[in-house]
């Protein structure tokens, strides 16, 4: 989107800056307007890296993972040579998705006419292209996208020229050196999805602070961590969050492996939409998937320790389901209330919630970016 696009969509970005300084959220209007929102798929989720799915769906040659960042659908290959691959998961035929679920494949072969392309993307063969005139199959090649592996986790950018992960989030490999972000070992459990009827921001900006877990997270997260604010630790950077606490005392103790007490909860937001969650138990990482301007999905993967039995990991798994269904939850009842625009800017409470500021530096920083033709 232009200058004058952003224009035309009545963005006063002075405005906007002027009322995040006196801590004010962004105008309500950014949480349901369509303009903003394909501004933002554009400038925002076509040129950031975001989490795909788990390293251990990709051990073999030949295997296939498909998903979205943004509104971009991806397919990821782990190629002959054993290098990760990464597609606009778009046929160069007529647009349908050239893999439609995980698998193990040969070659991908496109459901519609039955193009097929090697794991390395290259057009394989399009049937009858014997009889078109000028057909060079090197001119179909699926498009590249911008592919890594972290930990447990593979990562796509629709960029294929992007920056290398650790390059664009400087601060992520110190802060998970420091605080043991690592849930390698963790088992792969599966896979939870949460249709969220808000803005993906609203989302964003509900992890982004424990000053609601003493309301709505009574019986799940805050009866498994410590929410007091003289405890629970933000740590904001420039394009990345984290959260860190200590169990409750009155959470339930599980026999098993003794816990590492420098575990406990750790959370790790990298810009736009991608969290790490991870205790002695359970480790999810996660993406928000953008389905309109006023509703998103959240994925979770959902990985287990290995040393603890079947039902200690159902009860941990199920505090985070409940915990992730309380938000849902909220944000159902807070997203018509931001639609109605009656209450333009919100009134942020920055002791607790400096992360959401931190959080609207980035977004409104990539509006100004965009503004300034960066
Ligand atoms: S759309 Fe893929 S083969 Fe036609
Ligand atoms: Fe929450």
């Amino acid at each position: 989107m232009s200058i004058r696009a952003i224009d035309s969509a009545g963005l006063d970005l002075d405005k906007v800056e002027e009322a995040l300084a006196r801590d004010m959220t962004f105008p309500a209007r950014w949480y349901s307007d369509p303009e903003i929102y394909a501004f933002e798929l554009e400038h925002v989720f076509k040129k950031s890296w975001q989490y795909a799915g788990p390293v251990q769906l990709l051990a073999e040659h030949g295997d296939c993972i498909v998903c979205h960042a943004g509104t971009v659908p991806i397919v990821v290959t782990r190629d002959a040579d054993g290098g990760l691959r990464g597609f606009v998961n778009v046929c160069r035929h007529r647009a349908f998705p050239v893999v439609t679920e995980n698998c193990n494949r040969k070659l991908l072969q496109c459901r519609y006419h039955a193009w097929t392309y090697n794991l390395d993307g290259s057009l394989h063969k399009a049937p009858r292209s014997e009889r078109e005139t000028e057909f060079d199959p090197a001119d179909f090649c699926l498009l590249p996208v911008a592919v890594e592996a972290w930990n447990e986790c593979v990562f796509v950018n629709p960029d294929p020229d992007a920056a290398p992960l650790l390059e664009a989030y400087p601060e992520f490999e110190p802060l998970a050196l420091e605080r043991g972000l690592d849930f390698s070992g963790y088992k792969y459990h599966g896979r939870n999805t949460y249709e969220i009827p808000a803005n993906w921001k609203v989302w964003v900006e509900n992890a982004s602070e424990c000053y609601h877990c003493p309301t709505v997270h009574t019986h799940s997260f805050s009866d498994a961590f410590v929410d007091d604010a003289d405890v629970y630790e933000y740590v904001d950077g420039e394009r990345i969050l984290g959260q860190f606490t200590v169990y409750n005392e009155r959470a339930k103790r599980y026999p098993g492996k003794p816990r590492d007490e420098s575990v406990q909860f750790r959370y790790t937001y990298l810009w736009p939409v991608t969290t790490l969650v991870q205790d002695d138990y359970v480790a999810f990482p996660g993406t928000i998937v953008p389905t309109g301007p006023e509703s998103c999905v959240f994925v979770a993967d959902m990985f287990t320790h290995p040393d603890y039995d079947q039902q200690t990991l159902d009860e941990r798994l199920q505090m985070w389901n409940a915990t992730l269904e309380e938000d849902q939850e909220v944000v159902l009842l807070q997203q018509p209330g931001l639609r109605s625009q009656m209450v333009p800017n919100g009134r942020l409470m920055p002791a607790s919630e400096s992360a959401i500021s931190r959080f609207h530096r980035m977004v409104f920083d990539a509006f100004s970016n965009a503004q300034n033709g960066d």
